[in-house]
């Protein structure tokens, strides 16, 4: 059974316009002004919150409605159709995505789809004993505003029982545990991702609800040029810049006005079968293994929104 990764969320939006506007600042190209799409084919969907074709979600207001997950093949999408049919409905609409509800009541799609490959060059870089980058200035010398370029990974609130609530995706869909944090959450691979993690199922009191989605840029330079960007767009951060603890990789979360978190990231640890998943006791060191904001050293993240109005 391959899944390869996120394809598309569907967001149910109070006010469109601001959703809007937010991603196209972040360089998500739109045609018709509901689907905004990526480099690798991946997409956003703005709807309407009242929109009555959209599932309903485990929480109310501005949130992602559905969450459509890429499949290699007919025969996986099949096979998916055929597990999951044992003890739920599975409907299937004209547009060839089957559609389930996941155990902690999240909307699911799968559909046969591939990504648009996307090839960088890292750029060169020097360090003491190792000067590669010789009579050439550095690539981040030059004032640019990237585009998020690919959908990386998503992260769920997930009250309850951890381990009951990897079950699903693991037991049911062959997800790997990649790390594994007691009563925090755990980190998952898609069984056809090289991703350190396409879902985090996150558990902090009894929260429910999207929490965020992750996009990819190039490097690091670019995160810090397109999270610089949407400040002076107005756009409000929630935690960082940094750099994560699990997965490795660069980061920069805003509030999404579409509905949770949108988490700017670069350099994330690629994967196989060859990882040795951890399983922690306890957070090792908070989020980040080095936060570029002192307010970040007193922050939990991935708070809600009134939480940081009460502390700020
Ligand atoms: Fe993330």
């Amino acid at each position: 059974m391959n899944i390869t990764g996120i394809h598309s969320l569907i967001y149910g939006c109070e006010d469109l316009e601001p959703a809007k506007r937010f991603l196209s600042d972040v360089g998500m190209d739109s045609e018709d002004g509901e689907t905004f799409g990526l480099a690798d084919g991946t997409s956003i969907v703005l709807r309407r919150a009242d929109d009555n074709e959209l599932p309903s979600a485990p929480v109310a207001g501005d949130t992602v409605r559905e969450i459509i997950w890429r499949v290699d093949s007919e025969d996986t999408l099949k096979e998916i159709g055929d597990e999951l049919s044992n003890d739920r409905l599975v409907t299937e609409t004209a547009d060839g995505v089957i559609h389930v509800l996941d155990d902690l009541g999240y909307a699911l799609g799968f559909k046969v789809a591939e990504t648009n490959p996307i090839e960088f060059t890292a750029p060169v870089t020097n360090t003491i004993g190792d000067r590669k980058r010789f009579n050439t200035r550095a690539d981040g010398t030059e004032v640019k505003v990237p585009k998020l370029q690919r959908t990386a990974h998503i992260g769920c609130w997930a009250p309850g029982d951890v381990d009951e609530n990897k079950a699903f995706y693991v037991d049911r869909l062959g997800f790997r545990e990649t790390d594994y944090i007691k009563d925090i959450g755990v980190f998952l691979r898609a069984p056809g991702s090289s991703e350190h993690h396409d879902i985090f199922l996150s558990k902090r009191g009894d929260r429910a609800g999207f929490q965020h989605v992750a996009y990819e840029v190039r490097d690091f330079d670019e995160v810090m040029f397109l999270g610089s960007h949407l400040e002076a767009q107005g756009w409000e951060t929630h935690f960082g810049p940094g750099r994560h603890i699990f997965g490795s990789n660069i980061f920069w979360y805003f509030w999404n006005p579409a509905g949770g978190l949108l988490e700017i990231t670069a350099d994330l640890d690629c994967i196989d079968d060859d990882w040795e998943m951890r399983y922690h006791d306890s957070l090792p060191k908070g989020a980040g293994t080095w936060l570029a904001r002192p307010v970040d050293q007193q922050r939990i993240p991935f708070r809600t929104r009134e939480q940081d109005q009460i502390i700020e």
